[in-house]
């Protein structure tokens, strides 16, 4: 009889690690916080930056952000759906659809997220400028951090074979709801209040 009482059964179902999500857990927030660091630390400029034909970069980032958004919406759709949660079968080309939709909005989530962290870095209290800056933004800069972060985690749990069941979708959900978190209290708050950029 198998001996269960003392670990050193084999199989995949031993090979299962709690070490593995604590430890991208952990490389995540470190990722967040040095993030948070630089951006506090770092004086904002607009060289190395890009309106893609915008008006500003701000407009810019909330034509993508929009895109992000709806994205970021797709995926937990699409996730829900894979794990069967809508009670619908989900397709088989959907697994592809979902990661090439996630890798996008991750992609762009780097670009947009560069342009904040580099052209607005991470604002408190009054600026300079005489700005006050707003809860809102606050949260918004706390949430972009983190979604790096949990960038990272998703990633370990994407390629760890030893990663427990729940990990993956955790991971996911994390990541993509920071990501939403972030996209409501910028683009979202910005197209309530003056509408789509030029
Ligand atoms: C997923 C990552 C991110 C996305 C999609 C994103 C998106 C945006 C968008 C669309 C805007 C323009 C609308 C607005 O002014 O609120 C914006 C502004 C801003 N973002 Fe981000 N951002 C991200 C990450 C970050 C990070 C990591 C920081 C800094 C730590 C940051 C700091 C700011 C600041 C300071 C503003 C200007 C706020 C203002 O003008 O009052 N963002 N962001």
């Amino acid at each position: 009889m198998a001996d269960t009482t003392s670990g050193t059964t084999s199989g995949p179902a031993a090979q299962k690690s709690i070490a593995v999500p604590l430890g991208a857990f952990a490389a995540g927030a470190v990722v967040a916080l040095l993030l948070g660091v630089f951006a506090k630390v770092n004086d904002p400029t607009l060289d190395g930056t890009t309106t893609l034909g915008f008006d500003d970069v701000r407009d810019m980032k909330v034509a993508l952000s929009t895109v992000i958004g709806v994205l970021a919406v797709g995926q937990v759709i699409g996730a829900l759906w894979i794990y069967g949660k809508l009670g619908i079968k989900a397709p088989s080309w959907l697994g592809m659809a979902h990661r090439l939709s996630g890798t996008v909005a991750l992609l762009l989530a780097v670009f947009v997220g560069y342009h904040c962290i580099w052209a607005f870095g991470f604002q408190t209290g009054t600026t300079e400028h005489g700005y006050e800056v707003p809860l809102r933004g606050v949260v918004h800069e706390v949430a972009g951090c983190m979604v790096f972060g949990a960038a990272v985690i998703k990633v370990v749990a994407v390629r760890s074979k030893r990663a427990p069941g729940w990990f993956l979708p955790v991971a996911g959900g994390l990541l993509f709801s920071l990501l939403i978190v972030a996209v409501l209290t910028s683009a979202g708050w910005y197209l309530t209040e003056y509408g789509w950029p030029s």
